[in-house]
């Protein structure tokens, strides 16, 4: 019997790559099911009972899901985070569950850049900004997304350090990278701070009061990441505290609706996560979560599973 494959997508990807999507499941003769747009979680619960495998982006694949579903042996998230997939509850109920790393790094690299500038020049607002050139960039976290980001902001003429403990210093080091050994240096010398790390146990909330403190004078922190990671008692005091400091996120904190006229410029939010919103994007990841679920049907491929 044919594989039932759910493309469960609140933010939808790009016409392009839901075709090449359909086209990989045709060949391998599975069905598509696409829940695009939905905006109850009922439709998801209902959509995921009768699929074999499913695609997801920020979707929350949470115990409900899991729960609801009766065949469903591998959810991918197309994607790199993969807080949403409750991996307890996949785990228990024997499903693999895949990410697709690297593969839409590129385009949040390229938002993080963009919102530096931006940042740098007062939203694109009036009155004098400033230059990336020169400029020393933190790298909270060196794996794909913070090492494109460190390529690109080369080319701007910043000089890139870094704190990563799960990347070794010499490879770092062989790449430009001056490397700090303790994050609060790394955020006490850096006039940017980019974040890449995970949100897990471990890192929610891990930006807290304490470390943006000791932020440089004039600093700005800028969050492609989670907005998890971040403490917001700790963003809003420090922001208000210090009229130097800058916060640029890709999706907006909780706290967005008390914070934003207070901090004017200092300050920028996206409503809806935008990070690996193009293209290009959609087609890396989307089309690698499709391969991957097809070579884990046919061959026993689990080479991307993250609940091993
Ligand atoms: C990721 O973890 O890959 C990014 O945050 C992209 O999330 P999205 O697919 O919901 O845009």
């Amino acid at each position: 019997m044919s594989k039932k494959v759910l493309l469960a997508t609140e933010k939808p990807f790009a016409k392009v790559a839901v075709d090449g999507i359909s086209k990989i499941f045709e060949k391998a003769s599975y069905e598509l099911i696409r829940l695009e747009k939905y905006t109850d979680k009922a439709d998801l619960l209902k959509a995921v009972e009768n699929a074999d495998a499913m695609i997801i982006r920020s979707d929350k694949a949470d115990a409900d899901v899991i729960a609801a579903s009766k065949a469903l042996k591998i959810i991918v998230r197309a994607g790199a985070g993969y807080d949403n997939i409750d991996l307890k509850a996949a785990t228990e109920k024997g499903i693999c569950a895949q990410n697709t790393p690297g593969q839409n790094s590129n385009a949040v690299a390229e938002l993080a850049i963009g919102f530096m500038l931006y940042m740098a020049r007062n939203r694109f607002t009036e009155g004098n900004g400033s230059e990336l050139k020169g400029k020393k960039l933190g790298i909270h976290a060196y794996g794909n997304v913070g090492r494109l980001v460190a390529n690109i902001a080369k080319g701007f003429g910043m000089e890139i350090c870094a704190f990563d403990p799960f990347v070794d210093k010499a490879i770092m080091q062989a790449e430009g990278v001056k490397v700090f050994d303790s994050i609060e240096e790394l955020y006490s010398q850096c006039d940017y701070i980019s974040l890449h790390i995970p949100a897990n146990d471990k890192t929610k909330k891990s930006i807290n009061y304490d470390l943006m403190s000791k932020m440089k004078k004039g600093a700005a922190l800028i969050n492609t990441a989670r907005k998890e990671v971040i403490c917001e008692e700790g963003l809003k005091k420090i922001m208000i505290e210090r009229e130097d400091l800058k916060y640029a996120t890709d999706i907006a904190p909780d706290c967005h609706a008390e914070i934003v006229e207070k901090l004017g410029n200092r300050y920028h939010a996206t409503k809806k996560k935008m990070g690996a919103e193009t293209s290009e994007a959609n087609i890396n990841a989307g089309l690698a979560a499709a391969n991957q679920i097809v070579n884990f049907f046919e061959k026993g491929d689990k080479t991307f599973q993250v609940n091993k």
